[in-house]
């Protein structure tokens, strides 16, 4: 048997071309978009399964799948195949006027996947697109512009998922321009609370993630998303539930509600569908999706790009992957895995982790506080680890390629423990 690819550092990191590529990015890039210090970001040359190398040759292991996009890993070679195939044939179509094969070949796939029956599809690039498609659904099937979310929600930075998007630091700038159509309430919070307010009649659709992602990990208590479904049914309102970060397998089902036996009136998902291109999709049943009327000529809710070929034809071969190697079971068995390794890192420095949660291969490790975490991310990049933080930064998420092996499972949580006796000076109890 080979042994499982591991990382390799090669130079300092972030490696002199890294440092270079940097210097030239800070010219010529808006200056808030990439976080450039001594210390980050590596630059990216190539990626395979669930390793990175980057451009000074040194290999790391992602354990970010690259924002939850690479769960069938980076450059799967049935992905890259379909892309070279389909780079052949056409690259670009039009979408929603001369539309292509893969298009209708993909929508199929993606109805026979999700909980929804009688399943239709708006196509778009980015999970901030299929929450702006569900967000038009909704108000075009109810006619009420309120929409309830959550506490440390995410949904995107795009005007009509910021809106709903709980954060305040990405709202602050933006709010004269917000159309403040969104109420929020404690995620996992009060049920009743949340069916007292609903029944003040003016809204229409409930906005929720099965599991809080960039939010920090949160899993709601046992039944609280059943109880949601319940309270939408009693006061008439669309429950759409965002999976753009926890579907395809992530938590160990295909979809997390399905953890719950909870079917949305319309589901948000992108992310791992497009195999590493851009991609995603609303979806909702043919009576609801009914509300947008047959296309006239022009339709009233598109974009240039929409069912782009080459993400199509990316999406049909990652999700025959995510099939064929039954990714969503190996999730929730390497997540029990991992999760049990974050335990015990838990109990060797109590005071350093507060708590480890999380389902499948979407786990949490709760720092003591956002300074640590944040300390940690650039020092275990040094090592060769590749972790992200998330809520207000105390969380480091664990979020790795579904294929991620054994042995490179074994390293990161020894690498973790190297960094715990390097870093922090508190001796394990
Ligand atoms: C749950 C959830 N919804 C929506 C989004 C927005 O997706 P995108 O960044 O592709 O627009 C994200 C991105 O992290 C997400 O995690």
């Amino acid at each position: 048997m080979t042994s499982a690819p591991l990382p390799r550092l090669l130079t300092e990191v972030p490696g002199p071309r890294s440092r270079e590529l940097a210097r030239r990015l800070r010219r010529v890039e808006s200056p808030h978009v990439t976080y450039l210090s001594s210390d980050f970001p590596i630059f990216w040359d190539r990626a395979e399964g669930c390793l990175v190398t980057d451009v000074d040759g040194n290999t790391f292991l992602d354990m970010t799948a690259a924002f939850g996009v690479a769960s069938v890993g980076h450059s799967h070679p049935h992905v890259v195949a379909a892309v070279q195939a389909q780079s052949q044939k056409l690259l670009h179509g039009m979408g929603d006027v001369h539309p292509s094969e893969v298009k209708v070949a993909l929508c199929e796939r993606i109805a026979e996947f999700v909980p929804i029956p009688d399943a239709q599809v708006i196509l778009g690039q980015n999970g901030g697109d299929a929450v702006e498609a569900a967000l038009k659904t909704a108000i075009l099937a109810t006619g009420k512009r309120g929409v309830l979310a959550f506490e440390g929600g995410y949904h995107g930075l795009t005007y009509g998922a910021l809106d709903a998007t709980a954060r305040a630091d990405f709202r602050a700038p933006f709010l004269p321009q917000l159309g403040r159509f969104t109420s929020h309430l404690p995620y996992g919070g009060d049920l009743l609370a949340i069916e007292a307010r609903l029944r003040r009649g003016d809204i229409g659709a409930v906005l929720a993630e099965p599991i809080q992602g960039r939010g920090g990990i949160v899993v709601p208590p046992p039944g609280w998303l059943a109880g949601l479904r319940e309270i939408c049914d009693r006061t008439g309102t669309l429950l759409i539930l965002d999976e753009i970060f926890t579907g395809w397998g992530r938590t160990g089902r295909w979809f997390a509600c399905q953890s719950e036996n909870v079917v949305p009136d319309i589901l948000c998902v992108g992310k791992a569908m497009g195999g590493g291109l851009p991609l995603s999709a609303c979806v909702a049943s043919r009576p609801l999706m009914a509300c947008w009327g047959e296309s006239r000529g022009e339709a009233l809710h598109t974009s240039t790009f929409l069912g782009n070929p080459l993400a199509c034809a990316a999406a049909l071969a990652a999700l025959a992957v995510l099939e064929g190697e039954r990714l969503p079971e190996r999730a929730e068995r390497i997540g029990a895995e991992l999760a049990e390794g974050l335990r015990r890192l838990q109990r060797s420095y109590p005071t350093l982790i507060r708590d480890v949660r999380g389902r499948g291969l979407m786990l949490g490790l709760e720092m003591a506080s956002p300074e640590l975490a944040l300390q940690f991310v650039p020092g275990a990049l040094a090592q060769g680890l590749i972790v992200l933080p998330a809520g207000d930064g105390r969380v480091l998420e664990f979020v790795p390629p579904l294929v991620v092996l054994p042995d490179q499972i074994a390293w990161c949580l020894a690498c973790l423990q190297k960094i715990f006796e390097k870093f922090f000076t508190h001796s394990p109890a």
